[in-house]
């Protein structure tokens, strides 16, 4: 079971990002993610190449660019990237903040590290190994990719994104990553109950 197979409604990220200030949404974390920030540490990696996508309100990409990475991130939403890149300028941080969907991107290069918190576990469930190829295709051989998303375990939350078993990450990105770790955790954001969720760490073929 990698989720309630029914289908998911979505907000339209664009109308959503030009409605409110990114800090009132459930998602927003201005801290590091704690798993990915413990999951560096244990690979004492601090720098090189990193990509997040669905960046979303930016906080990732600030905080990565702050360790040394050089970030490029992106989103399906003009208005989000604007915003994040208004903020990035105000910290006098330089990050390639970037309008692309990651369906049909026109990233080319290649990441030491990508991260995804919380946009694979949005995606319509036919698109995943359309994600999975731009996610390998951009990633360097060898290079990590980090991913938080729901948990099969998230059972309070009506709605939202969806979840998904650590067998379904598996089937999901295995054609192109090894599988280093699955940890059960949470979606650290603005809910009084953070959503459980799953960190995985994936290495590419
Ligand atoms: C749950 S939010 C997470 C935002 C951010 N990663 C964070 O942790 O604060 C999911 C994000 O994915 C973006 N998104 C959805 N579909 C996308 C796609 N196909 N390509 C790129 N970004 C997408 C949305 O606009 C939204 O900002």
């Amino acid at each position: 079971m990698s989720d309630k197979n029914e289908k998911r409604e979505f907000p339209d990220w664009e109308k959503l990002y030009k409605a409110g200030p990114v800090e009132k949404m459930p998602w927003f974390n201005p801290e590091l993610d704690e798993d990915l920030a413990d999951a560096l540490e244990a690979l004492d990696m601090r720098g090189g190449r990193a990509l997040d996508i669905g960046t979303g309100p930016g906080t990732q990409a600030f905080r990565l660019s702050e360790m040394g990475f050089e970030v490029t991130a992106t989103d399906l939403s003009k208005t989000a990237i604007r915003k994040a890149k208004k903020a990035a300028k105000e910290k006098g941080l330089e990050i390639d903040f970037r309008a692309d969907d990651i369906l049909a991107t026109r990233l080319s290069g290649s990441f030491d590290i990508i991260f995804d918190r919380g946009c694979f576990h949005v995606l319509p469930p036919e698109k995943r190994a359309v994600y999975r190829e731009a996610v390998a295709g951009l990633l360097n051989e060898g290079g990590y990719f980090f991913l938080k998303c729901f948990s099969y375990r998230e059972t309070k939350m009506q709605g939202g994104p969806y979840r998904f078993t650590r067998k379904a990450l598996k089937e999901a990105f295995g054609p192109a990553f090894r599988v280093v770790s699955i940890k059960d955790t949470v979606y650290q954001g603005t809910l009084e109950a953070p959503p459980r969720a799953l960190f995985s760490v994936f290495r590419r073929k």
